[in-house]
């Protein structure tokens, strides 16, 4: 089993770039089923979801082509079956993206209740709910389902909660469908907003991403063309709490600080030191103090940037309350931290209070989801002694070559 060895206490320095992000390369990939034409993708980061999603999409009968570091040509007119493979389903939450695409070009789509993060149940109600006032019919086999539509119908949907992929999946659905969808309480994630550009450049008529309520008027059929992977901003805001965590100067480049504002309010709210660019952050050693956060629906704080902060607040003077309001489960690495020597308290599934600054001692380490692997290894970093990280598959699922990228700004990591 493959782990990494972390020796903290070390401040860290250099320049860091962002990659492409993984939430958006997830949906990217299957809206070419939508495509009449091969499309090109750039920036696309070589991480695992990414290999699975690439599996899976292989497995179909599209044809994949790596062109280059971080490029990937998608060809879907050869996909010949509508069933996907449950051991690659089960590899990848993000497979449920497929299903909208699947339905709006074959009119069918067979596969297994997705796997992914352990973090609390991961229903899929909401997907099921919208293809069936797109027109979809489902019949269930245990845990295989299969939706089929002779041909979907634009609906009015309303979201009863918002959610990120449920938002894309349908908005995919529609682009085909006959007359005109109307999703009302839509995510707004900077990654919705940049795969409604793709679409649209490929002939699609939607408008409204990025706001609550997402019209999309179907068309016949879409061509096929290029897309630049925005900056991944959880990467984003996981390295400049990796500069402050560690009293380092880090500038972090290739990102975009307005799709973390609200991490910055927080940061700034903290006392931290920070260079902001056009497309560059430099992180300063700062005496920061701690902070209470919400996570929230974009563009609130990210959830996927909640235990990287909750590892930060440990090294604070103060306290700081940590409210998850998205995913039940996503709190129960502290009880890790607690054992490396931090000082939280669980007030309810949902909510912790952190008291710092606590000496952190290293510990043979276990990372839980993608989100909190990494933020273990934060705390590793600034850990005293020598630490073991073990699953590492969970944080190659989200970030590139994370060790090669760590040890250029004096991280003492390496993979055995
Ligand atoms: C997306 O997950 C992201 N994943 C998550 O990132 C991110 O944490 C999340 O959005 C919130 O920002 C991808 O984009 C691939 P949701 P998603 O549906 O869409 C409930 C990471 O680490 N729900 O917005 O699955 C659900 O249980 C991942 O990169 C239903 O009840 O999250 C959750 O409590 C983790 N029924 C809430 O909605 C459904 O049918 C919001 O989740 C679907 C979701």
């Amino acid at each position: 089993m493959e782990q990494y060895i972390i020796n903290g206490n070390k401040v860290l320095g250099g320049e860091i770039a962002v990659a492409g992000a993984k939430n958006q390369a997830l949906k990217v990939l299957p809206a070419a089923i939508l495509c009449q034409n091969p499309c090109l993708l750039k920036n696309v980061p070589e991480i695992e979801d990414v290999e699975r999603m690439i599996e899976l999409l292989t497995d179909l009968g599209a044809q994949i082509t790596r062109k280059g570091k971080g490029e990937y040509e998608i060809s879907t007119k050869e996909i010949n079956k509508t069933k996907l493979k449950p051991e690659l389903v089960k590899k990848l939450r993000a497979s449920i993206m497929v299903a909208g695409p699947m339905l709006a070009r074959f009119g069918e789509v067979t596969l297994a209740h997705p796997g992914g993060c352990i973090i609390g149940q991961r229903p899929i109600d909401l997907f099921i709910e919208g293809f069936q006032k797109l027109g979809a019919q489902m019949s269930e086999d245990g845990d295989i389902f299969t939706l089929r539509a002779e041909k979907l119908r634009g609906a009015e949907i309303i979201l009863p909660r918002v959610s990120v992929t449920v938002t894309e999946n349908l908005m995919m659905a529609a682009t085909l469908a006959e007359g005109t969808t109307h999703i009302k309480n839509a995510a707004m994630e900077p990654e919705i907003v940049a795969l409604a550009e793709f679409l649209n450049q490929q002939g699609s008529k939607i408008k409204g991403a990025g706001t609550p309520e997402i019209l999309i008027e179907g068309v016949k059929e879409l061509k096929g063309g290029e897309v630049k992977i925005i900056p991944d901003r959880i990467e984003c805001g996981t390295f400049i709490m990796l500069g402050l965590i560690t009293n380092g100067q880090i500038k972090i480049t290739n990102c975009e600080p307005k799709h973390i504002e609200n991490l910055l309010y927080s940061l700034d709210k903290a006392g931290a030191k920070l260079e902001i660019g056009q497309d560059y952050i430099v992180t300063h050693p700062s005496n920061l103090k701690g902070v209470d956060i919400v996570t929230h629906e974009y563009p609130g704080f990210p959830t996927d940037l909640q235990a990287p902060f909750t590892v930060l607040m440990t090294q604070v003077k103060g306290t700081s309350l940590i409210h998850e309001t998205i995913f039940p489960g996503r709190l129960f690495y502290t009880d890790i931290l607690n054992q490396m020597g931090a000082n939280i308290i669980m007030c309810d599934p949902h909510r912790v209070v952190v008291t710092g600054p606590t000496k952190l001692y290293a510990k043979k380490l276990v990372s839980p989801d993608l989100r909190a692997g990494m933020a273990l290894i934060l705390a590793a970093l600034v850990a005293e002694g020598s630490s073991i990280i073990e699953n590492i598959y969970q944080i190659n699922r989200g970030y590139e070559n994370i060790v090669a990228r760590l040890q250029k700004i004096g991280a003492d990591i390496k993979q055995v």
